[in-house]
């Protein structure tokens, strides 16, 4: 192993290394064409039989090449690093291409400062675009009147602090990840409030049948499938990239 401590010193922000994108043309055993990546532990690529090549970067973006010459075509914020490579398939008649977009391995782990200034964030998540106008349209959910109305009523009483949707912005509990003792005791919570703290007593507003309405797990599943909707359909950066190249 060695005296490794050198080698991390050398880790800074202001050494913090850059990544590339090299095409390799095998024929003339040479570069093709190559794109200049501001840092380094970018992803993994896909080339498509359309002339593209996408790859996810550590400055948290999705970029289409076009394959032969390089040249951006489009591009999407993901709001965290990628280090895996895309894929791509077909359902339906229409072109999917999919990659998990996260931040890790040896250089996140380790960098320390130099891997801080990328500004890449871990969180996870499958990212699927498609060309907009090729993806069926997707009916509305028959909405169940009981997560109507609790839905209604979560909003009504506890979004003010607890979040839209359910999703707290981080000052007071998420209730979706509340543990099983609290979810357990929800009816008394909303009821009685927890004395000594910012949550108040409901008792005197929501009556009983209305608090055991408010169903926080399930407007989160809306919410998610919602979420899945619009990154399916919003990308309409994808539809003038598939115009320029049909038959992706
Ligand atoms: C005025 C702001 C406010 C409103 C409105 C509010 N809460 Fe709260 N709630 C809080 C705060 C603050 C806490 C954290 C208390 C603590 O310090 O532990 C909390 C905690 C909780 C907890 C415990 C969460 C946990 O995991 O520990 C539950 C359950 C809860 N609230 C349910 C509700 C429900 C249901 C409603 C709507 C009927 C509601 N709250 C409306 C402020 C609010």
């Amino acid at each position: 192993m060695g005296d490794g401590v050198p080698q991390f010193r050398a880790l800074n922000r202001q050494n913090a290394g850059t990544g590339h994108l090299l095409a390799w043309d095998p024929v003339k055993q040479k570069p093709a064409w190559r794109v200049q990546h501001a840092y380094l532990w970018n992803g993994g690529t896909v080339a498509t039989a359309g002339n593209l090549v996408f790859q996810g970067t550590s400055d948290m973006r999705f970029v289409a090449y076009s394959a032969d010459k390089g040249r951006k075509l489009w591009e999407v914020p993901v709001q965290s690093g990628i280090i895996a490579g895309p894929m791509t398939y077909m359902l339906d008649g229409v072109q999917y291409v999919t990659v998990s977009a996260g931040w890790g391995g040896a250089f996140a782990l380790a960098g320390g400062d130099a891997a801080l200034a990328t500004g890449a964030r871990p969180g996870g998540a499958v990212l699927t675009y498609a060309l907009a106008s090729k993806v069926p349209p997707i009916a509305a959910a028959a909405v169940d009147p009981d997560v109507a109305r609790g839905e209604k009523l979560y909003h009504s009483y506890c979004a003010v602090c607890h979040g839209a949707g359910a999703v707290s912005g981080g000052l007071v509990p998420d209730l979706r990840h509340s543990n099983e003792e609290v979810k357990k005791n929800m009816l008394l919570i909303t009821k009685h409030g927890l004395a000594g703290t910012g949550m108040a007593p409901f008792g005197a507003w929501v009556s009983e049948d209305e608090a055991k309405g408010i169903r926080v797990p399930r407007i989160r599943r809306r919410v998610d499938r919602h979420r899945y909707v619009v990154l399916m359909r919003s990308e309409v950066a994808v539809n003038l990239l598939l115009r320029h190249q049909p038959g992706v």
